[in-house]
């Protein structure tokens, strides 16, 4: 599969994520079963994993957006975040931000630091996709959905060069062609 002048192989499957979605939505309602809780979407790559998690999410909560952007048109971080957070109510609030890959950790740590500001009463990490080996900062995330090696990878809300999003599953980097 072709986008722009790279070439991609089926890496995971629907049911791959389905499955990974499940087990996490399942984590996360026993986890903050009784708590106020306020899920809040790094856009845009995660929006198409959120729709999923949080219809799976078997608890009364509120769904927030923010946008985050390190990448540009490229296929590294910048290591240069540009975040959007706007007015959120969280005070006092248990959040999870949600987010579909989790690489350098820049991006993450950049955001829970700006939303430590507003005092919630918690903050944890819900990931659909890690790279450990490519973390730059120290990063705790709670839910991971699944660890990946260091390939680049598009589909299911996540883009090479703003193509690739609307994939249903995730595709890799091909070796050259
Ligand atoms: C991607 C992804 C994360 C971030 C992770 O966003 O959605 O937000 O990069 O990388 P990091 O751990 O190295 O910081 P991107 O900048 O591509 O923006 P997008 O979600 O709008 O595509």
């Amino acid at each position: 599969m072709r986008i722009h002048d790279k070439y991609f192989e089926l890496f995971l499957s629907q049911d791959d994520i389905r499955q990974a979605v499940i087990t996490m939505a399942e984590s996360i309602t026993r986890d903050y079963r009784g708590c106020e809780l306020v899920c809040i979407v790094v856009l845009k790559g995660s929006f198409i994993f959120a729709a999923d998690l949080v219809r799976a999410i078997e608890l009364p909560c509120r769904v927030e957006f923010l946008s985050a952007k390190s990448y540009g048109s490229s296929m590294h971080s910048s290591g240069d975040v540009a975040i959007h957070v706007p007015d959120i109510d969280i005070t006092g609030k248990h959040v999870v931000l949600i987010e579909d890959i989790v690489d350098t950790g820049l991006t993450l740590s950049v955001l829970k630091a700006a939303l430590q500001n507003f005092h919630p009463a918690s903050m944890e990490i819900a990931a659909l996709i890690s790279k450990p080996e490519m973390r730059k900062v120290q990063l705790h995330v709670q839910y991971v959905g699944i660890e990946i090696p260091p390939v680049f990878i598009v589909g299911y809300g996540l883009d090479y060069a703003e193509y690739g999003r609307n994939l249903p599953e995730i595709w890799a980097l091909a070796e050259e062609h």
